[in-house]
């Protein structure tokens, strides 16, 4: 066992990539995953806030499931434990409430042949490169603030060029992928903080973009990504193909039939950490995944939403959890609404407990990973949290082990103080009878 440190931790062991999924991990034993390559295949093709590491998923999906069985992410934001599931020989169910997170996710895991791909790219580029009608631009809250007009004018053409193809019956398979190329670049070309997940505009970050700069971005990302798609369309050709479900629906209430999943691995959103809505809006108007409306209706369905009432947060909350009420009280102390954001958080994730407890078959596990922060100065250890509700009477997992992961770089800039440390390890099992 080597022990490593970083600021604040030790490491018992560390792992430079692939974990063998004969190891068993510790219980309560804090490991360091350094990642070999968090883009291959198609695992870059979109950015998404904290993305897991493949490394991790891939070693509790060969550790916990066998080939040819199920895997479930009920949040499986950009897909990784999808893509991963699918490249192991396991069939894959993908659930998610967030748009883009159902697009990534499609996109990322299927197989386009990569003659047709990169004909229709060919044929995509060349529309771009002659079209000489103005562009439509879609209308939207600050539009202007957030992007440059000729910024605005190159993404008109991009976007103009996709709908074109796909009104012209180009296959929504190849569509789809365009258009997720076409989101990629679009926070690197607008007047927001490229590395905050709040969509911002601050003047010290806003970048220097230059006439023709995006439609070149989208071009070298379209290269790229289409050869990363051919890769993972070869790799996906050399091994049994198995299916993919994506269900655009809440975790708290899945369309799944009861003990049919064989394995469930997911990271849930952090309390205060990330608003998803708020996050891809820029990517969403430009997708015409939503309207000039208030994102508030939208934002009500995501776990963790910070989209409350004020007459939900008037009176103190409990939980009747031991863990979590006294956290609960000292938040209320100082911020009343954060303190229901905290106990609406927990509640949410209760009845996500309780759901995928029903659709595992008795037995299979349910991994879960999840980070700690501080919430108005006071520590929210959530693995201790779920721990203590995942095994509940209410609940009913077994909790077999839970280990540390020291968490290396993800796409999320948040206060330091509020920093997550690293991520908790839950093995949760159901019982068997
Ligand atoms: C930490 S991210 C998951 C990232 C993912 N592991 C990956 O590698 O990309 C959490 C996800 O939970 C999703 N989520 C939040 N509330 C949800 C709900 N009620 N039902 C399903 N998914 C939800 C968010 O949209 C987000 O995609």
């Amino acid at each position: 066992m080597t022990t490593v440190s970083d600021d604040s931790h030790d490491y018992e062991l560390e792992f430079f990539g692939d974990i063998s999924p004969d190891l068993t991990i510790p219980d309560l034993s804090r490991i360091l995953i350094i990642s070999k390559d968090q883009s291959y295949l198609t695992h870059g093709i979109h950015k998404f806030p904290a993305k897991f590491f493949p490394e991790l998923p891939r070693y509790l999906i060969r550790r916990y499931s066998v080939k040819g069985g199920s895997v479930l992410d009920p949040m499986c934001g950009s897909g990784t434990v999808v893509l991963e599931s699918l490249l192991s020989g396991r069939a894959a169910i993908g659930v998610d409430v967030d748009p883009m997170a159902q697009l990534i996710t499609r996109v990322k895991t299927q197989s386009l042949p990569h003659n047709e791909l990169d004909s229709h790219a060919n044929d995509l580029l060349d529309w771009i490169d002659h079209t000489s009608v103005y562009p439509s631009i879609p209308e939207f809250n600050y539009r202007d603030n957030w992007f440059q007009p000729f910024v605005l004018h190159e993404l008109g053409i991009i976007s103009d060029a996709i709908n074109h193809f796909s009104s012209s019956g180009l296959l929504p398979e190849f569509c789809d992928f365009f258009r997720v190329i076409f989101s990629s670049i679009i926070r690197e070309v607008s007047n927001a903080d490229p590395h905050c997940t709040r969509t911002v505009i601050r003047k010290k970050s806003i970048r220097k973009i230059s006439a023709g700069e995006t439609i070149f971005k989208f071009r070298d990302a379209l290269t790229k990504q289409i050869n990363a798609m051919s890769e993972l369309t070869a790799s996906l050709g050399m091994i049994e193909p198995k299916e993919v479900v994506l269900k655009h629906e809440s975790a708290t209430a899945m369309t799944i039939e009861n003990s049919s999943i064989d394995l469930a691995v997911t990271s849930p959103p952090y309390i205060n950490a990330v608003d998803y809505p708020r996050t891809h809006q820029l990517e969403m108007y430009w997708l015409g995944m939503i309207g000039d409306g208030p994102l508030s209706n939208m934002k009500r369905n995501y776990i963790g939403t910070e989209t409350v009432y004020k007459r939900e947060y008037e009176m103190l909350q409990y939980s009747s959890l031991s863990t979590l009420d006294p956290l609960l009280e000292k938040i209320f102390e100082s911020d009343p609404r954060r303190s229901f954001i905290v106990f609406k958080f927990f509640e949410d994730m209760k009845k996500q407990l309780i759901e995928t407890l029903r659709v595992l078959r008795p037995g299979a596990r349910y991994c879960l990973a999840i980070g700690s922060n501080l919430i108005r100065g006071i520590p929210v250890h959530s693995h201790e949290i779920l721990s203590e509700m995942a095994t509940s009477s209410e609940v009913g997992f077994h909790l077999e082990r839970s280990f540390f992961s020291g968490l290396i770089r993800h796409f999320i800039r948040i206060p330091r103080k509020e920093r997550m440390l690293g991520e908790w390890v839950l093995i949760l099992r159901k019982p068997e009878y």
